[in-house]
């Protein structure tokens, strides 16, 4: 019997009427429980199994860094699609003491990686190369960057080998496949079974596809975790893990070295800070792009009687993708590796500059994308996946998106150890104005060089209150994740939506090129559509437009806002 997918419009009608409690109903059937609502902490991930990983360490003494490290290294084995510790991620952390930190884990690129990396002799970019390749691998940096968050923001009540010992047990002794994680393995059958390693753990042994509650079992996974926790990051930068990666990377015409693996260094960054009516909203700054481009839409929306207009209609479609055209086009031009590019953070946030980025837009007619390019913010000073959001009673917070960019990365396994190779190498611009796999475009300032960051979308995000936490969330997607983090903070705090109708509305995405707005199925009546195209807009179904994994922290607890588009679950006590 072959595993559907239901079509996302009807999980999401489904459950538009009980908004709170009990609705991480597509969760993993394998779930004990989850929770809408809770009062000492709460965890909503992509898959239950994480979500209980990072609650069980919440209940015996560790904080919600402590709680996200252990969330993270669960997702790498539970949702192997994106949860990894072969690609990279960011996590925005805000202490109950008021402060704040924006840890950039990303991959880099390696030190023999150059501009022309995936052009052939013609010039032009080889198909495949920066995506299916052992090239397409930037040096992970998940380890550590999740090792640091705990050391450096945990609690010092729970130590290392309790934090990987849930990941750890679920690889060695496997776990039930909820409906969605067989769905995922099942869909990508094509992918992985071109790699040996990747087919021999993630097809069945009996060529059938996988059921809900087939076990999965990881061995090889189990014991490269199991070298973390005893080694901290030299269990994974050195010694047997690096050097079966670069026996890999030798086997397949990578690039990596033993050198490349044990220089990599997470960073801090100054999270990027703006407010909107009354919030205050911390976000990922460059290598992201997430961050600054959310900040960009909040500030053109809030320019818009949106109340009037209500919620997508026309004129606030309208609105929303010609912001979209502007901001992605500025991604394009200015955001990049900070360490390697002036990205002029201050003036693409300037609300001046964006006044008058808006200036050309009618509400009459769609601006063609041809006809906008990037901006002159002044002055340059000092740019699949999942997303997590964790809380914990004492009101500290964690928002983490971790990648290894497309679904299962470049789908080949480190031979021996379990890994998943990403492909966040696609990230980078190959060549000015080719996009990548998200249809984004870029130049100069995202253009491959040695050891740079690959610019990323990736946004995770706490809006706070006062100086207290009311929304943490992210989302997974690609160019995806910037407007469907944008959309689910206007859904909640201009048009009072609670966080799970917030998240589970349908959404609309526009990025400049293509010159194109898309909206999900239910999302927008025959008649707003038609009104959209008047204007002169193209107008394209998408399944999913991201992810969202958020929590709504009020007075009396946490609302959980998992997301039904995929394995969204809840977990809280
Ligand atoms: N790999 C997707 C992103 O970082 O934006």
């Amino acid at each position: 019997m072959s595993i559907r997918k239901p079509s996302s419009a009807l999980v999401l009608r489904s459950l538009l009427v009980p908004f709170l409690c009990v609705l991480a109903t597509q969760a993993d059937a394998q779930s004990t429980w989850t929770a809408g609502w809770a009062t000492r902490g709460m965890v909503v991930s992509d898959c239950g199994l994480a979500s209980e990983a990072g609650v069980s360490i919440l209940e015996s003494g560790g904080n919600a860094a402590d709680a996200a490290a252990a969330t993270a290294f669960a997702l790498a084995v539970t949702f192997p699609a994106a949860g990894n510790i072969g690609g990279g991620g960011f996590a925005l952390v805000h202490k109950a003491d008021g402060g704040d930190a924006a840890l950039d884990f990303r991959e880099v690129a390696p030190n023999a990686a150059h501009r022309d990396l995936y052009l052939d002799e013609q010039g032009k970019v080889v198909n495949g190369l920066s995506t299916d390749t052992h090239l397409a691998a930037g040096i992970p940096g998940s380890v550590d960057g999740l090792l640091r968050l705990h050391e450096d923001h945990g609690s010092g009540l729970v130590d290392r080998a309790q934090v990987l010992a849930p990941a750890i047990r679920l690889a060695r002794d496997g776990f039930p496949l909820s409906f969605w994680a067989a769905y995922v393995l099942n869909a990508y059958r094509g992918k992985l079974e071109t790699d040996e390693a990747a087919r021999r753990i993630f097809l069945r042994g009996d060529g059938q596809l996988w059921q809900p509650g087939d076990v999965l079992k990881q061995p090889d996974l189990a014991d490269a975790l199991e070298r973390i926790s005893q080694q901290g990051r030299d269990g994974f930068y050195k010694g047997v893990t690096a050097e079966l990666w670069v026996e890999e990377m030798e086997r397949g015409n990578g690039i990596a070295t033993l050198e490349d693996l044990a220089g990599y260094d997470s960073k801090y960054r100054d999270p990027v800070r703006g407010e909107f009516r009354g919030y205050e909203i911390l976000s990922m700054s460059p290598p992201s792009s997430g961050g600054i481009l959310v900040l960009q839409l909040l500030e053109i929306m809030d320019g818009f009687p949106l109340e009037e207009w209500e919620w997508n209609s026309s004129s606030y479609v309208h609105a929303f993708a010609e912001a979209c055209r502007r901001v992605y086009a500025d991604r394009a031009e200015h955001l990049g590796d900070p360490d390697h590019w002036e990205v002029p953070v201050p003036g693409l946030l300037d609300p001046e500059y964006l006044e008058a980025r808006m200036a050309d837009m009618s509400l009459e007619r769609a601006t063609p994308s041809t006809a906008v390019s990037s901006g002159t913010p002044t002055p340059r000073e000092p740019d699949e996946t999942t997303h997590f959001s964790v809380v914990d009673k004492e009101g500290n917070v964690v928002s983490c998106t971790t990648t290894l960019n497309a679904r299962f990365g470049s789908g080949i396994v480190v031979d021996g150890t379990g890994i998943l190779l990403n492909n966040e190498m696609d990230d980078f611009s190959a060549k000015p104005g080719v996009p990548n796999l998200y249809g984004l475009v870029g130049n100069e300032a995202n253009a491959i060089a040695a050891g740079k960051r690959m610019l990323s979308s990736m946004s995770p995000t706490i809006v706070l209150h006062d100086g207290h936490p009311r929304l943490v969330l992210g989302s997974p997607g690609g160019s995806r994740i910037i407007t469907s983090v944008a959309q689910v903070i206007l859904n909640h705090l201009v048009f009072e939506m609670p966080i799970a109708q917030a998240v589970a509305v349908p959404r609309v995405h526009a990025q400049w090129l293509p010159d194109r707005v898309y909206y999900e199925p239910f999302g927008m009546a025959l008649d707003t559509r038609k009104r959209l195209e008047e204007l002169g807009h193209e107008l394209a179904e998408m399944e999913e437009i991201g992810r969202v994994n958020a929590i709504e922290v009020q007075p009396n607890g946490f609302y959980a806002g998992p997301d039904v588009r995929g394995g969204g679950a809840s977990a809280g006590y």
